[in-house]
């Protein structure tokens, strides 16, 4: 194990964190058209950062760190790494880094559509849930935890928590694509559509449902190994946040079309919200990537008869 990989990997997930608000922020401000130009900016590299063009360009020069530490953290892991899967994924991240770019790119040449803005967004989400998990791939209590029983009680025969986590997981990247299109559907001076306000609302209501299970159980079942609690704690917080954050959204979104342009709280709040959405998919990818390592996959008659009884594990 490279504690070095490992400390730079947590890096580049942090970076991803941190470009995703930058990105947000740029459609809050509706600044995605600061200049039409790409891949320069107004035909310069650096040009002056007045206006809407410090959110834009702001932004790309963002984007453009992270794809030199991609490249740095994909040499890395070609270096250091053994296990040809965990390689893989660090050419995936490089390719997915170098297709965000250019649909970034595109977003701007073709003016904004939809469907380009829409796409950009959610290749953002995969983006930083691959440099999660290379995070997470590469850490000591990856690497050390030991396999565990399912705690089920034998009057009830459980579900594997492995699969409840993944079709929680699965929700929520469907309700992420439903924020963005619902997002890019409406610049701040023209109301959201309805129906896709109300299907984000079933979204949401969905997400918490099955979040919520995955999570609880996980709770119920695992008392005590912290390394499957921690990420089930901490979703059920950042979920509860969101629920709060979606709301706050939508009335601000519902006084802003009044506005001259993007004010806050408007601006802060929907950034909040987009954020909190990318944790919220980062803390239930841990959790579903956690509990693949160290718990079967059928719970069985032998798990269902040791049930009670727990293997420890290392990792926290
Ligand atoms: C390479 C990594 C990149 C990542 C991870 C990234 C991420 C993001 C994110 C998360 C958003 C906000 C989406 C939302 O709020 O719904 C965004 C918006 C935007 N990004 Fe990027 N971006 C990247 C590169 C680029 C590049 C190279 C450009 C070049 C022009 C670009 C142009 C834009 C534009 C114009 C918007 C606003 C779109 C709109 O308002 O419809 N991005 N980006
Ligand atoms: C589990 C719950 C939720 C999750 C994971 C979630 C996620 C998201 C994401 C990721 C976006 C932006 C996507 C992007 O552009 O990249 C978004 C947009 C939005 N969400 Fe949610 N959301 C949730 C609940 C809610 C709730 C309960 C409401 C309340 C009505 C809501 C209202 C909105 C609104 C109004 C927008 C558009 C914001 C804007 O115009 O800038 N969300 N959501």
């Amino acid at each position: 194990m490279s504690k070095g990989l490992n400390r730079f990997a947590i890096l580049v997930a942090c970076a991803t964190f941190f470009l995703i608000i930058a990105g947000a922020l740029v459609t809050s401000h509706d600044a995605g058209l600061a200049t039409s130009d790409w891949p320069l900016s107004n035909g310069q590299f650096f040009p002056k950062m007045v206006g809407n063009l410090f959110w834009e360009h702001g932004h790309r020069i963002v984007a453009t760190t992270v794809g030199v530490l991609t490249i740095v953290l994909m040499i890395y892991v070609l270096r250091v790494e053994k296990r040809s899967w965990v390689r893989k994924l660090g050419v995936f991240a490089l390719l997915a880094v170098f297709a965000q770019g250019l649909l970034g790119g595109l977003t701007v040449k073709l003016m904004l559509p939809l469907a380009v803005s829409a796409a950009h967004a959610t290749l953002a989400q995969l983006f930083f849930c691959t440099t999660v998990s290379l995070a997470v791939f590469t850490s000591r209590n990856w690497i050390e935890a030991r396999s565990l029983t399912e705690e089920i009680s034998t009057d009830k025969a459980g579900f594997p928590l492995r699969y409840l986590c993944t079709a929680a997981l699965v929700t929520i990247f469907l309700q992420l694509i439903i924020g963005a299109t619902l997002r890019h559907s409406a610049t701040w001076d023209h109301p959201l559509p309805t129906d896709l306000v109300l299907t984000h609302i079933g979204g949401a209501l969905a997400v918490t449902i099955m979040l919520g299970i995955a999570a609880t159980t996980t709770l119920r079942r695992h008392k005590g190994q912290t390394f499957l609690t921690r990420p089930a704690t901490i979703a059920l917080i950042l979920l509860v946040v969101q629920l709060f954050l979606g709301l706050a959204a939508y009335m601000t979104r519902l006084a802003s079309p009044n506005d001259p342009q993007p004010l806050n709280p408007m601006i802060s709040i929907t950034v909040a919200h987009v954020a909190c959405g990318a944790l919220v998919f980062a803390t239930m990818i841990v959790l579903t990537l956690r509990t693949y390592k160290v718990l079967p996959g059928a719970v069985n008659d032998e798990a269902l008869d040791l049930a009670g009884g727990r293997s420890g594990v290392v990792g926290t």
